[in-house]
């Protein structure tokens, strides 16, 4: 597995009122961490993150989010700045395979949310994807899920939207200079 240089160990992201934040990317030993966050959201952040109920993370989906291969799968965790072994955000791609196109996904827990946690863990995971070579991130977004769409339209990107049956294919070039 490739981890990023550095990326073991914590780096302080400072929020808009000067909070740091410690991030670091996913362990396989977040598994647990993983479950105890989505047990703590509420349905509709749940709902919105994965189109539909899901009443707990089960282990085998747990263990799937926590393993990442550093290049193609790739995830930041934000964690609890009084209780560091409580992760409160996710920010995530995985690559299609052998393409320069990936996935991104995000979640922040529910009590952290619209404080610039969700934007500031995603200009973090787009400089991790720019180095491993990815020009565009795409996700579908349910059409109420304004805080996603305000987040990816923040990011000051070329950005092209289609409608999908009550959702939004949302493609983002976050590498417009790459060759
Ligand atoms: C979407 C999500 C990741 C955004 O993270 P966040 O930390 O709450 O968002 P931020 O504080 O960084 O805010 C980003 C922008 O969205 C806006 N925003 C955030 N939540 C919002 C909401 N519920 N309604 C309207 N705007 C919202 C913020 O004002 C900000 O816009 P601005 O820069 O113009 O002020 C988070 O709210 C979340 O996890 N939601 C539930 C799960 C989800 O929807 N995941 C994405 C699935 S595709």
């Amino acid at each position: 597995m490739m981890l990023a240089k550095g990326q073991e160990e914590p780096r302080l992201l400072t929020l808009d009122d000067g909070q740091g934040v410690p991030v670091r990317l996913i362990q396989p030993e977040d598994a647990s961490a993983l479950q105890r966050l989505h047990s703590r959201c509420s349905k509709e952040t749940v709902y919105l993150r994965f189109f539909g109920p899901m009443e707990e993370l089960s282990d085998e989906k747990a263990q799937y989010f926590a393993h990442v291969d550093g290049t193609d799968r790739f995830a930041l965790v934000a964690l609890d700045p009084a209780q560091q072994g409580e992760i409160i955000a996710v920010a995530r791609f995985d690559r299609e395979v052998g393409t320069d196109q990936a996935e991104y996904s995000a979640l922040v827990e529910d009590k952290w949310q619209g404080c610039g946690l969700g934007q500031h863990l995603t200009q973090q995971l787009l400089d991790e994807a720019r180095d491993r070579g990815i020009r565009y991130f795409y996700g579908v977004v349910m059409s109420r899920n304004t805080g996603m769409l305000k987040l990816l339209r923040g990011l000051d990107l070329p950005e092209r939207e289609r409608k999908e049956k009550g959702a939004k294919y949302v493609e983002v070039e976050i590498q417009p200079e790459y060759s």
